[in-house]
């Protein structure tokens, strides 16, 4: 029966002042280096403002240069700078700072990389409008390198003083392709049964664990579902569920979808009409299912985010939803002072309604609330007139201009450590 200002201690020990926690969003505001800028400090000190101390996820941090989920992600491998990380987590003052670990997969754009790798080739390029390239099979070795790359980067993020990460596994990037019996037809120990879908996250999970202390928060975000027929499911949640809570997460964020089909937004095609229509679903998208991952979380904080808007529904997951932690991406991105005003008894916030068609949903809105968070980046507050064509112009020449700028510069540093490497 918590209520939005009570505080909570995760497993690891660490102490949240309150209920509300800032989710990741990307910021697509590293240098072309893919490292962190003085915009990243801005950003996180203007959030760590209105946060009233509440822990704050970053926007997906990459564990491997040559697949990023935007041309300007930081990347945490060998090549990051510790001092630069740690610039940000100063700047979030007294705010809790989690970073978010991520590997897009085949949700990496053409312009960022040709050719994506993926649990799978069979399922092909990401549909909307060519801007993915046709995937790859990654190969096993390669598989146990990019859980080592987890690993490896939770550590650097820990020597920067962060108090944890995130483990991503949500919204269609690598793991959740990995988890998807849809996107990972393979027949070896890492697809198939569920228990061999999940063994790329869990092994990530345990990577991020071995290479950090006690004490270091390792949590998870996690899809319900991806919403299409053939695809992960909630039973297949729910044992998931579980199975993080055998691995000693402190915390599992609940979202959905992937790009092809935004939940995430609230945008689903509604798979038990079997019309292919898209139905927007309205407060709190993923409570039904937070309700049945309860009991398999056991003792494990519940977070629940997507779509959370008014302190009535807040109060109500809280008091009876089975949820721990209330999670707000777009709603801080428009208003960074939101969670301290509701932290003192204020209301919620009500969106503008995105105005221009959007790409499959996704690619159009969070462009936007990218530009938003760009503007606090760089010193200014968010703009809710700024027009949707202005953030989705700002998107379409970013990513195609930086993107296949970076191409080169990130081959090079692989192929660096790489030669590094064998020179050991
Ligand atoms: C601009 C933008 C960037 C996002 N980047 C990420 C990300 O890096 N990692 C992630 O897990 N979710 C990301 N999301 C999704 C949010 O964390 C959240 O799940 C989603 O916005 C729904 O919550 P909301 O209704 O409170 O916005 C992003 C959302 C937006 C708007």
């Amino acid at each position: 029966m918590a209520s939005l200002d009570d505080p909570i201690t995760l497993p690891s020990g660490l102490r949240l002042p309150h209920r509300v926690v800032k989710s990741a969003m990307t910021e697509n505001l590293a240098d072309a280096d893919n490292q962190p800028t003085g915009a990243h400090e801005r950003l996180y000190r203007r959030w760590a403002d209105g946060a009233a101390g509440g822990l704050l996820v970053t926007g997906n941090l990459m564990v491997d240069r040559r697949y990023l989920e935007r041309s300007r992600n930081i990347v945490a491998d060998a090549h990051l700078d510790i001092d630069r990380l740690r610039r940000i987590r100063t700047a979030a003052g007294a705010s809790p700072l989690v970073a978010q670990l991520n590997h897009p997969g085949r949700q990496t754009n053409r312009f960022v990389a040709a050719r994506p790798a993926a649990p799978s080739a069979e399922a092909g390029a990401v549909p909307m409008l060519g801007l993915f390239g046709r995937p790859r099979e990654l190969g096993a070795s390669e598989i146990e390198g990019i859980i080592a790359g987890f690993g490896a980067s939770a550590r650097r993020c820990e020597q920067a003083g962060f108090e944890g990460v995130q483990v991503h596994a949500a919204h269609g990037y690598l793991l959740a392709q990995f988890l998807s019996p849809h996107v990972n037809r393979r027949t070896d120990r890492w697809g198939g049964a569920l228990e061999n879908r999940a063994r790329a996250l869990l092994e990530a999970v345990r990577a991020a664990r071995a290479a950090t202390g006690a004490g270091f928060t390792v949590g998870v975000k996690l899809n319900s579902s991806d919403f299409r027929h053939g695809g992960f499911t909630e039973d297949d949640a729910e044992r998931v569920v579980a199975l993080l809570v055998e691995e000693g997460v402190d915390f599992i964020e609940i979202s959905g979808g992937t790009y092809e089909n935004p939940a995430l937004f609230g945008e689903v095609e509604e798979l038990a009409a079997g019309r292919g229509e898209t139905v927007s679903h309205k407060e709190a998208y993923f409570a039904g299912f937070a309700r049945r991952a309860r009991q398999a979380a056991g003792s494990v904080p519940l977070m629940l985010t997507g779509g959370i808007r008014t302190r009535a529904a807040m109060e109500s997951l809280l008091a009876d939803g089975g949820v721990d932690l209330i999670g707000l991406g777009r709603p801080v991105a428009l208003d960074p002072d939101l969670t301290a005003r509701l932290v003192a008894g204020g209301d919620g916030v009500a969106l503008p309604r995105y105005a221009l068609p959007t790409v499959a949903g996704v690619a159009g809105e969070s462009e936007w609330y990218e530009a938003q968070i760009a503007r606090m980046g760089h010193g200014r507050e968010p703009d809710a007139r700024m027009r949707a064509v202005t953030a989705a112009s700002r998107f379409v020449a970013g990513e195609a201009l930086r993107g296949l700028a970076g191409r080169r510069r990130r081959a090079r540093l692989v192929a660096r450590a790489e030669v590094a490497v064998t020179t050991d």
